[in-house]
């Protein structure tokens, strides 16, 4: 991980995909507090490695619920990341997407009485919406999410902008591509795989197979949040995902050949307009030449990326 040492670090929603990965790069050199609720379908599996060393500390509880920071002392960087990351349930439940907009309030409020400096933001390329220049740049609006879980970034975007102005942070807000690799517990690779291991002759997709949006591997962007963090020093607003994209026939193919399943009947579940749910991006690229100019690259393009998590995935179901 790049040049973060002996810090002590609060990552919400730390015991998920994201953070797990994040957490097994930072833990050999600071200090590491966690607070999740565990509501991931992962429970604590994935930090249980962690829970025995000292400079570990797992807090579950629910950072809506009054109090839930009580116990956590001044930290030098919060790393927020607790949220729900499925898009697909915002149509049926947008009251998700309201509770997480109160959880970034919490931690907004937490970083002000503690006087904490430094925050980095999971913010997606879903904030965009549908945008009519590709690829999209940080600063190219308007930004009309089609999804109440859009909305949420966009929503805590703006408030952890202000709170940088007012109080001093060094925030660092990463809009994230499509992120692939081991611990992963929802999205498209994993529902191709789940759904050809229960039936290896017919896959259905959602939608009509033609979205294409780019993907990164988590290794490459946990090391690439550490490593632009530590390059920043006012709020920044960046973008972090692969040139280029892949479609998600293209991933079906990838899952049934690293499979070894032959021949599969692909099931379109086409909607009207080819979407895989109501609020699906179609088609997203995001211009990553702001991270570029920072010096970060990525070790996996997009395609890549889509291997190496098929792989790791199908090694860890
Ligand atoms: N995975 C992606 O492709 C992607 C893309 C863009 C942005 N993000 C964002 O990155 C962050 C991490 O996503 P992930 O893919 O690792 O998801 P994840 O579900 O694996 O991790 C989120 C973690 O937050 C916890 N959590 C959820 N609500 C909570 C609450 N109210 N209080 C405490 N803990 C809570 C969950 O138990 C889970 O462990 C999320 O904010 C997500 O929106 C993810």
């Amino acid at each position: 991980m790049q040049n973060v040492r002996e810090k002590s670090i609060l990552v919400t929603g730390g015991a998920g995909f994201i953070g797990s990965n994040l957490i097994e790069n930072l833990i050999k050199e600071n200090e590491i507090t966690v607070i999740d609720d565990l509501s991931n379908s992962a429970g604590d599996r994935f930090v249980k490695e962690f829970e025995n060393r000292d400079n570990f500390k797992l807090i579950t509880n629910d950072i809506n619920r009054n109090g839930a920071f009580d116990s956590i002392g001044k930290v030098d960087l919060v790393v927020h990341f607790a949220a729900n990351p499925e898009v697909n349930k915002g149509y049926e439940n947008p009251d998700i997407s309201f509770n997480d907009i109160n959880g970034t309030k919490n931690v907004l409020k937490f970083l002000k009485e503690k006087e904490i400096k430094n925050m980095i933001f999971a913010s997606s390329s879903v904030v965009y919406g549908e945008p009519e220049i590709m690829p999209v740049k940080e600063n190219q609006g308007p930004y009309k999410p089609i999804s109440a879980y859009g909305a949420y970034k966009l929503a805590s975007e703006g408030m952890i902008t202000a709170y940088s102005h007012y109080y001093g942070i060094k925030a660092g807000i990463f809009r994230f591509a499509n992120v692939v690799g081991k611990n992963q517990t929802h999205g498209v690779i994993l529902d191709f795989i789940k759904k050809l291991k229960a039936n290896p002759k017919e896959l259905t997709i959602l939608g009509d197979g033609t979205q294409s949006k780019s993907y990164i591997h988590v290794s490459d962007c946990v090391s690439a949040i550490m490593y632009l963090n530590e390059r920043i020093d006012k709020m920044e607003i960046i973008n972090l995902g692969n040139r280029g994209t892949t479609s998600v026939i293209k991933i079906a193919d990838v899952v049934k050949e690293k499979m070894k399943l032959g021949e599969v009947n692909y099931k379109l579940s086409n909607s009207k307009d080819g979407r895989g749910w109501k609020g699906d991006v179609k088609k997203i690229e995001l211009d990553v030449s702001k991270a570029e100019n920072l010096g970060w690259k990525n070790r996996y393009n997009s395609d890549e990326a889509i291997e190496k998590a098929v792989d790791e995935l199908l090694k860890q179901i």
